[in-house]
């Protein structure tokens, strides 16, 4: 048994509380055994069979349920600085994509990589984001487009999942973009994707997740409609990039087909709001993304008021989001978007979860949920986010084992 004392505050983040109430408790303990807390509560409170446990001296720290971050293209081949420089000399995403570069040229790169190449720049990745207090992390495929590369990203997640602390969460999405050697034929692909792919993936347990970006230059709404009618009749889940870069009904596809989430919405309509707040479907907030690409913010506020659950993530991808840092998109979400550091916390830990469908385990710091702690060197949640350091994560403590110790 573990019991954690002199902590200044502590946020519980409990799944059934309103998005806005991250469940502060000031001069807070928690305690743990065998992975899973067992008691969280105000210090005085603390039951005396407690008590007589060697405690952990907080030091008066900030102690958080490990963040999730519920929305990855983590596994790529290359990278694509050069990018980021013509976007600085005003060329735009889709020109970009236009003239061969963006996620096409990601394809070419993760295609000439091995599984261990592959695996072992994710790991970093990993690594950084562990350091950060990132405890769960959601990784989506993508940048194969083809049998044998869609599958050897899918399979990089199942190894590292298996090698480091981070619990990894996998998403199909062969369709992000449809293949150069599909591109006169683009119905073939579909084809591949719903007779071969989602098949495959799905009784290889390789992902619990499909998702489809839905964009002019990616897929049509119909398409899209029928990728993810086929991908729910395989048993997985449903997810959706939408509306990122103009608004296509994205949105509300995704409610009409009971999606777990919709992810960007950067251009979502009012009627889209209201069908993500209707179906209860999650609207993924990528402020890293729209910080790249200086596209406009989710409209998170709006959202929020009208009901729906705002998760916030990193979307770490090698051209608009070629960073891993969730606190950054955390802080970034409450001065762009108005959310409160209340709902930035809920919504990369228990609305995060809701994303990936595992809300009923991990994201909070109640009884019988995992022991996935972060212990931040800050005296209360707004001082943390309001006083951004590089890394103010000083403990990471997942299923009841310490990962990162400050000493
Ligand atoms: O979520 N929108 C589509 N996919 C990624 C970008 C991938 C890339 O640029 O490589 C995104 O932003
Ligand atoms: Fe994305």
């Amino acid at each position: 048994m573990t019991v954690l004392l002199n902590i200044a505050q502590l946020a519980t983040c409990p799944a059934d509380f309103p998005q806005q109430d991250a469940g502060l408790i000031n001069d807070a303990a928690l305690v743990f055994e065998d992975g899973k807390i067992i008691w969280v509560g105000k210090e005085k409170d603390l039951p005396g069979p407690y008590s007589a446990t060697e405690p952990i001296d907080c030091k008066q720290a900030l102690v958080i349920p490990g963040l999730i971050d519920c929305h990855t293209h983590l596994c790529f081949g290359g990278w694509r600085a050069d990018e980021f420089d013509q976007r600085l000399q005003g060329r735009s995403y889709q020109e970009i994509a236009a003239g061969g570069g963006g996620i096409r040229s990601t394809v070419a790169a993760t295609r000439a990589e091995d599984t261990e190449q592959l695996a072992q720049k994710a790991l970093l990745a990993l690594e950084g984001m562990l350091d950060l207090g990132v405890t769960t992390v959601e990784c989506k495929s993508g940048y194969g487009l083809d049998q044998g590369a869609e599958l050897k990203q899918l399979q990089v997640y199942r190894q590292l999942n298996e090698q480091q602390a981070i619990d990894l969460v996998p998403t199909f999405l062969g369709a992000h973009m449809v293949p150069d050697e599909y591109r006169q034929q683009r119905e073939d692909y579909i084809d591949l994707l719903c007779e071969v792919l989602i098949p495959a993936v799905a009784q290889q347990k390789l992902a619990l997740f499909c998702d489809v970006f839905i964009e002019e230059g990616a897929f049509s709404i119909a398409e899209a409609r029928q990728i993810l009618s086929t991908a729910k009749k395989a048993g997985l889940g449903l997810k959706v990039h939408a509306d990122q870069l103009s608004a296509g009904g994205g949105a509300q596809l995704a409610a009409e087909l009971g999606a777990v989430s919709a992810e960007h919405l950067e251009y979502t309509d009012q009627q889209g709001i209201e069908s993500l707040a209707h179906a209860g479907t999650v609207a993924v907030s990528l402020p890293l993304a729209s910080l790249y690409l200086r596209e406009p913010y989710m409209a998170a506020r709006q959202m929020l008021d009208h009901g729906v659950k705002v998760a916030v993530a990193t979307d770490f991808n090698p051209g608009s989001a070629p960073s891993y840092h969730l606190p950054l998109a955390m802080t970034l979400a409450c001065i762009n978007q108005q959310m409160t550091p209340q709902e930035a916390l809920t919504g990369a830990t228990t609305i995060a979860a809701r994303a990936i469908s595992a809300e009923q385990k991990i994201g909070s710091l109640l009884p019988g949920f995992n022991a996935d702690i972060s212990i931040i060197d800050s005296s209360s949640l707004n001082h943390w986010l309001y006083h951004f350091r590089a890394n103010a994560c000083l403990d990471v403590i997942k299923s009841g084992h310490w990962v990162k110790k400050s000493g």
